[in-house]
């Protein structure tokens, strides 16, 4: 009988006065992929960064390998044999891909580094795991993917016992999550237990032996991954029924709202023309780099196009920036919420303040009673989970930081809203719950484009889809009628689609 490498007993953790995890058991087996699944802030992330020693517990006990173990700092915690991959990748973007893997721990001789050894060492490990990259390869010009990657691999460097992904496929599109989910496979294959966080259900059913389930800091259950439905962990998830249905789609086009023509950006994109109509869901598909988000940020003058026009309800636009974009009625939602539009040290009701000033000041002056019951209207509609809005967005999990930033362009009031990845890390419910928002917001007569690489969010919400391809559209197809093959097709450059 195989003994769990770890375990974690009656959990418990408090922020100020505010009880985040209230005694929760898991353990983790050696060569499992374990699941942990819930809602945005059900404590997901904050459990394993306990296990990870970057949280201490205030309650509850571990241990690893049979042994008690309360690690003091992730160093600690990685020299006893936890390691923890997060979202954001750590590497250093001009170094090999071997400078990487065994960063901190290169092997020299006497002070020189073995660049030999090294390399050869990071060939090894590569090829172990079926990747065919030239480990001086540097990182930079690696796909996201493949970055990702080398993550995990890095983290197997200092011959781990358990490794915590938190949610590693995020912000990747298809091809690339299944080459990470390949990897994270073969390292169980290793006898290494893997914690997996993540929101993607098909991909928790495609590689977990067992999935436990926190809601509001509390275990509900730990299952055999065979043994449950989709549905179940979903309703254990959020304790209620859920329909995975998309809104309906618009009954009719209206008038076209945003025109785009000939729209060039040398290296980037090339004659991109298109309209988005009053009313409607746009949305754009095309694999990662394949210059979705450089178009939406040269509509949102956040990059300046080196030719063709845009036009909003008929009307010749110059936009040379982003006041000038959000002047004449565009809003852009960027995907790194991070490095593009939160303030993190701010509170929830600053970062909506900020875009709004205008809507809440009166007489040149910011009214805080306008900010607070803005804030907390826009709070309530998108159901922002936070002790109140002076929490700084620090201190929210991932998926409500989400909200808060589509909660501050929602309540601009853009007459084209362009949303980049909107439900990213957001869970299953609260996912629903934006869809709903962004056909409303359609619906009272703006239009709303979406970027998304997850192809079942564009074609259930979207009511047209155009695909690009390496900077051009390669095609166009009706969200009612389109399919994943139809999209991947276009995606990869094939004009002639199949339906
Ligand atoms: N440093 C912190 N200070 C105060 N509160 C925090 C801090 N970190 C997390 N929290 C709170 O603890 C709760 C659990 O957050 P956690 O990040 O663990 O959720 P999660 O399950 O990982 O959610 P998500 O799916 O959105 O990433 C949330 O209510 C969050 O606001
Ligand atoms: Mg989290």
């Amino acid at each position: 009988m195989n003994h769990p490498v770890l375990v974690l007993n009656v959990i418990r953790k408090s922020f100020g006065e505010v009880e985040v995890l209230h005694g929760v058991d898991l353990d983790v087996m050696p060569g499992e992929v374990h699941a942990l699944v819930g809602e945005n802030g059900a404590g997901k992330s904050t459990l394993m960064k306990i296990a990870a020693g970057i949280h201490a517990s205030d309650g509850g006990s571990m241990t690893l390998m049979g042994r008690p173990y309360a690690p003091n700092s992730p160093l600690d915690a990685d020299h006893m044999g936890i390691g923890m991959v997060h979202q954001e990748l750590s590497l250093a973007p001009d170094l090999s891909v071997a400078e990487n893997i065994f960063a901190g721990r290169l092997p020299t001789n006497g002070c020189f580094v073995n660049w030999q050894e090294l390399n050869s060492q990071a060939s090894r490990l590569l090829a172990d795991f079926g990747l065919s990259i030239d480990p001086r390869t540097p990182i930079s010009s690696l796909s996201i993917g493949y970055r990702q990657v080398i993550e995990v691999l890095k983290a197997l460097a200092s011959d781990p016992k358990v490794i915590i992904f938190d949610e590693p496929t995020s912000s990747l599109e298809a091809r690339e999550a299944t080459l990470v989910l390949d990897t994270i496979r073969k390292l169980a294959a290793k006898s290494i237990g893997v914690v997996y966080i993540s929101h993607r259900m098909d991909e928790v059913f495609r590689i977990s032996d067992r999935i436990t389930v926190l809601r509001d800091g509390s275990l509900v259950g730990t299952w055999n991954a065979a043994d449950v439905s989709r549905e179940s962990v979903v309703h254990a998830m959020i304790g209620r029924e859920m329909t995975e249905l998309y809104p309906d789609k618009a009954s009719a086009a209206g008038d076209v709202l945003l025109k785009v023509e000939g729209l060039t950006r040398t290296g980037a994109f090339r004659d991109v023309s298109f309209v988005l109509r009053k009313g409607e869901i746009l949305g754009f598909s095309g694999l990662v780099g394949a210059g979705r988000t450089e178009v939406m940020r040269a509509i949102f003058g956040a990059d300046i196009a080196d030719s063709g026009a845009i036009y909003l309800g008929g009307v010749l636009l110059d936009i040379r920036s982003a006041k000038d974009a959000v002047d004449a009625g565009i809003a852009y939602l960027p995907e790194e919420r991070k490095a593009q539009g939160l303030f993190m040290e701010r509170s929830i009701e600053d970062n909506i303040l900020c875009g709004n000033i205008g809507r809440c000041s009166r007489r040149g002056i910011v009214r805080s009673v306008l900010s607070r019951s803005l804030a907390l209207e826009m709070c309530g509609r998108l159901s922002v989970k936070a002790k109140s809005i002076e929490q700084e967005l620090q201190n929210l999990s991932g998926g409500n930081q989400q909200k808060v930033l589509l909660a501050r362009w929602l309540a601009m009031k853009p007459k084209a809203l362009i949303v980049d990845e909107p439900t990213r890390g957001v869970d299953v419910g609260a996912k629903g719950e934006i869809h709903r928002m962004l056909r409303e917001y359609a619906s009272a007569g703006n239009g709303v484009i979406v970027v998304s690489s997850e192809m079942p969010e564009i074609i259930g919400l979207c009511d047209r889809i155009i695909v690009l391809h390496e900077g051009c559209i390669s095609g166009e197809v009706e969200g009612a009628t389109a399919s994943e093959a139809q999209l991947a097709s276009l995606a990869f450059g094939n004009h002639s689609a199949p339906h």
